[in-house]
């Protein structure tokens, strides 16, 4: 990793005074609180856990363990029910509130559920959940679309103290069944098909193959989206509506310990198969909750729409539990930026009149690219905030999203944090920081960064190294499901003592943070989290395939792309047929959102003495960065160099 001077970037944003004044924190209270969550974490975290969360039994102390010995608890003694805290608990003031306003991918169906009634949705079909056999700590993955049954499959998990594992309906049947496997499943929840631009996503099909190889999934329920006709396992599948019909409207919410999990979301790491991330029950709960009101500056009569799908973190904990445990009004589209127009976004914008608009960069690229004509179409009077996630925002898109589509009155979040985190780490608070274009900014109270170079020491200011973690905090992971050892291994053994994230960064002279993206092997695509090495298992299981590298190269709109190196078995002849075929493979195994935007076929991988892949001189290669290679003295056989360049060449449609 570079350790290089880094430019400064100067441009500013004052706080606008209207947010300086009316949002809940501002620059002064900020100072204050974030040095008492420092000073005194217990006291901190132990007034919020009761100010955010309902608790049944109050917990007996605020936390322990360490990032030494991975074993952090929080609210220890507490007991609490999630399902409780996002609806029961609102009923009385809130009932009547509208907690989910539905947008469909067709922009005339729309669907609007209150509070009293998710809360009944919910208690019906965790009734559902227990008449056909899952108790507390069984596992249950929900294959679903972007529809609120989402949202009511995992509050009625979380209802009856079952773990539920969401697995992004955009992935295969492959990666289902593996993330059945691996976390035992004994339930999928699923529809009959998905929607998305008006194509259908053949969602229960997918779990038709996933399911031949996972014995232990005895039961399978399934949402009618679309009606077309499906498969139909007699003595398996059931209807989603004859769950809710058939179960009972009250269902007391178990009472679980704070630490006790809440679900399971499987991530992609530098090596080895999709990890699943596991996010306890209290901690968890008090840190989204906090974390949407502050960062967001969430206030009741807010309208706030986070655009992600609920198969990823931002789901999770910006869809669902933060801002129904805050008692919101909580958007969810089931369609995507362009469909049926580029205007699509903002139409929405307008006729539910959000006011705190949450995307991701690509999303913000893709409509930028398109012109301002699709956004100054619409009024968008009603935004105030806008915020981003997922990877680094660069400046010029910054300022588009600032300027054209906020009118220069919306302050942006630039918010970082990562599946593992639970909740957003770095950003800024929208009444109390000053705003930087491609900065993420400030730390969230609690949370102490640092940068450190290679050996872990801590580095000077504008030098870019590895971002860290010093200490816990409550929305932290507990744990890698069914493989603590795994845990220890990726965060806590490289740097001794803190959280490894696995981001470059650096600090600037006034403390902001500039996160500059992975510095593992770990790929963002169109802000999806990628391993290379899943790729390319995908792509050995070819029987044409002999050895494959994967590398990530910059792309305009999804961020980075996909460049796949590929040496062929001796007898087989490397062709344009085989290429598609490979992609094919790539899809079929993992899914679309991994799909190589190129191939180049070599003879031999660049590979040093003791047989390691040198990725940085193919990624260098990738990148068409071929004046400088670096040290290539270790290679074991230097010669493929001039026959990566040459190749590289043939691709030059590849920026
Ligand atoms: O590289 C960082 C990038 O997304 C990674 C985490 O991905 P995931 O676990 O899928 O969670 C995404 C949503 C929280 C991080 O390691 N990332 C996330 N937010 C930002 C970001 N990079 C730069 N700026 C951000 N705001």
């Amino acid at each position: 990793m570079h350790t290089e001077r880094v430019n400064i970037m100067s441009k500013h944003y004052e706080v606008p005074s209207t947010f300086a004044k009316k949002a809940y924190i501002n620059e002064a209270l900020y100072q204050k609180w974030y040095q008492q969550s420092i000073d005194e974490p217990e006291t901190f975290w132990g007034e919020r856990a009761k100010e955010f969360i309902s608790w049944h039994t109050p917990f007996e102390a605020v936390k322990s363990g360490s990032f030494e010995k991975a074993d952090m608890r929080w609210f220890i003694g507490g007991k609490l029910n999630a399902s409780f805290n996002c609806l029961d608990r609102h009923l009385k003031d809130n009932g009547k509130k509208v907690a989910i306003i539905w947008e469909g991918d067709d922009p005339n169906e729309t669907r609007k559920i209150t509070y009293k009634e998710l809360h009944e949705l919910v208690s019906r079909f965790a009734n559902g959940l227990k008449n056909y056999g899952i108790q507390k700590g069984d596992r249950v993955c929900i294959y679903l679309p972007m529809i609120p049954e989402v949202a009511i499959a995992m509050l009625a998990c979380a209802r009856i103290g079952a773990i539920h594992s969401v697995v992004f309906g955009g992935f295969s049947s492959d990666s289902l069944k593996t993330r059945i496997l691996d976390s035992d499943c004994k339930m999928v929840i699923t529809a009959d098909e998905g929607i998305r631009a008006g194509k259908k996503i053949a969602l229960k099909e997918n779990t038709d193959a996933a399911l031949k190889g996972c014995p232990n999934v005895k039961k399978v329920i399934v949402v009618k989206r679309t009606g077309n006709p499906i498969h139909w396992e007699k003595n398996r599948d059931i209807w989603y509506h004859e769950v809710i019909e058939g179960g009972d409207p009250q269902c007391e919410p178990e009472m679980i310990d704070s630490d006790d999990p809440l679900f399971i979301l499987y991530t992609s790491g530098s090596t080895g198969r999709p990890k699943g991330v596991l996010h306890t029950t209290g901690g968890y709960l008090v840190y989204v909750a906090m974390t949407h009101k502050y960062i967001f500056d969430y206030h009741e009569e807010d309208i706030y729409w986070c655009t992600a799908d609920v198969g990823w973190i931002t789901g999770h904990s910006y869809i669902i539990y933060g801002p129904l445990a805050n008692a919101a009004t909580t958007v969810m589209f089931e369609g995507v930026p362009h469909y049926p127009s580029f205007s699509r976004y903002w139409e929405i914008v307008d006729k539910h009149k959000v006011n705190i608009f949450y995307t991701a960069p690509t999303a913000i690229r893709a409509l930028r690219r398109e012109g301002d004509l699709f956004v100054s179409k619409t009024s968008r009077k009603s935004l105030k905030l806008l915020g981003t996630v997922g990877e680094p925002i660069n400046p010029e898109v910054w300022e588009w999203y600032y300027q054209v589509v906020g009118e220069g009155r919306c302050p942006i979040v630039d918010t970082w944090w990562q599946t593992e985190t639970g909740g957003i780490l770095i950003s800024p608070l929208p009444g109390a920081t000053a705003l930087k274009p491609g900065s993420a900014t400030l730390p969230f109270f609690g949370i102490e960064p640092e940068i450190v170079d290679e050996t872990g020491k801590p580095i000077k200011t504008n030098t870019s190294g590895k971002l860290v973690i010093k200490k816990p905090w409550p929305g932290f992971m507990k744990t890698i499901y069914g493989d603590h050892q795994r845990f220890i291994d990726t965060y806590f053994k490289e740097v001794k003592g803190v959280y490894l994230t696995g981001d470059g960064a650096h600090r600037d002279e006034e403390g902001d943070y500039w996160i500059s993206g992975r510095n593992d092997d770990v790929i963002k695509v169109s802000g999806h989290r990628l391993g290379t090495e899943e790729i390319e298992s995908s792509l050995l299981e070819h029987p044409a395939v002999s050895e494959a590298a994967v590398v990530a190269i910059p792309h305009e709109i999804k961020g980075e792309a996909i460049y796949a190196y590929v040496s062929t078995k001796a007898e087989i002849e490397p062709s344009e047929n085989l290429k598609q075929e490979l992609k094919r493979q790539v899809r079929n195994s993992i899914g679309p959102i991994a799909t190589p935007e190129e191939i180049q076929w070599t003879e031999a991988l660049p590979k040093t003495r003791s047989g390691k892949i040198m990725r940085r001189l193919l990624r260098k290669v990738a990148r068409n960065e071929i004046e400088d290679l670096g040290d290539v003295s270790t290679l074991s056989n230097p010669f493929v160099i001039e026959e990566l360049i040459r190749e590289r060449k043939k691709n030059q449609d590849i920026p």
